[in-house]
């Protein structure tokens, strides 16, 4: 087992970190305090040049983060049910992750990371590109993020669900679909920080506003999110494995390489119930007598 302690270089200023110099499987603790605390500073981080981990090797990483989560849908590995089995081919209908989304939201309680290795790859394209949801709330007026606060939306699984994944049995067969509501700002357990919690894929309503204009605050949030200052774009290369939090993030996986094959393995740790705490407010700073502090990161205005 090395002692050395890992180097973290961050992708962008706002999202994102290459991890360089760990051994997934005989990580430390020390190591593995730091590849957590990577994660919470940069909200996904990458590992390159990896061995292709075993199931069981990974599925012990992800246990270090808490629990693992069983998808309730999607195809996995036989005999390792904590083991999502990501796989597009020629034939493939849809690809999964090919929007923007966090993952399962719809569940009560969402999961809190992560852990996907490829280890098949097409010969160029099949990029994930990850969006700060911390960004896209710190960067909003402050009338705006006081009424989101005020807000909670529901997430709902069976028009993403329905006839996609029949082979484990969500259909019509009695399996119920996942359906929960949500604060739509999130306070991160572990930062502090405010992240905005909504998303194209599972979210259908914000409860207290008419559709419409639930209809149009979403679409508004939606776009805010999308804004390429809060992205960071992840080019696989074989056996990378990358890691993202849930809780702060959106992801979306690029399906621009049809007919090439893409395939790897996911392991998801399960999170709390999401929650709002009004007291904590990383952007009202002490120091400044409880006034907001400047915004970490400024948007133009004119696109
Ligand atoms: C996912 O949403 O879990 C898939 C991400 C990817 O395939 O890059």
């Amino acid at each position: 087992m090395s002692d050395t302690t890992l180097t973290i270089i961050p992708a962008t200023p706002t999202i994102g970190a290459e991890v360089r110099g760990a051994d997934l499987v005989n990580l430390n603790d020390a190591q593995f305090r730091q590849l957590s605390d990577a994660l919470t500073a940069h909200q996904v981080i990458f590992l390159r040049d990896q061995p292709a981990l075993s199931p069981t090797q990974q599925i012990a990483l992800g246990r270090r983060f808490g629990p693992l989560h069983e998808h309730p849908a999607a195809p996995h590995l036989d005999g390792f049910p904590e083991v999502f089995v990501i796989h597009t081919t020629r034939e493939s209908r849809i690809a999964n992750g090919n929007g923007w989304h966090t993952d399962v939201s719809c569940d009560e309680r969402p999961p809190l990371a992560t852990l996907l290795q490829l280890h098949v790859l097409p010969e160029s394209g099949g990029d994930t590109l990850f969006a700060s949801t911390y960004a896209a709330y710190e960067t909003l007026s402050k009338p705006l993020q006081e009424l989101l606060c005020t807000l909670t939306a529901t997430h709902a699984s069976e028009h993403v669900y329905r006839g996609r994944y029949a082979e484990r049995g969500v259909d019509d067969n009695g399996r119920v679909y996942p359906s929960s509501v949500h604060p739509v700002i999130r306070t991160h357990p572990d930062s502090g920080r405010r992240a905005l919690y909504v998303n194209r894929a599972f979210t259908t309503k914000i409860n207290e506003l008419t559709n419409r204009e639930s209809d149009a605050l979403l679409e508004f949030l939606y776009a805010h999110i999308e804004r390429p200052e809060f992205q960071v774009r992840f080019a696989w290369s074989k056996n990378a494995l990358a890691i993202w939090d849930n809780r702060c993030t959106q992801h979306f996986a690029l399906w621009d390489y049809w007919p090439s094959e893409r395939k790897g393995h996911r392991v998801t740790v399960e999170g709390e119930r999401p929650y709002f705490d009004p007291e904590l407010d990383p952007n009202l700073d002490p120091v400044l007598g409880g006034t907001r502090a400047p915004a970490r990161l400024r948007v133009s205005e004119r696109l």
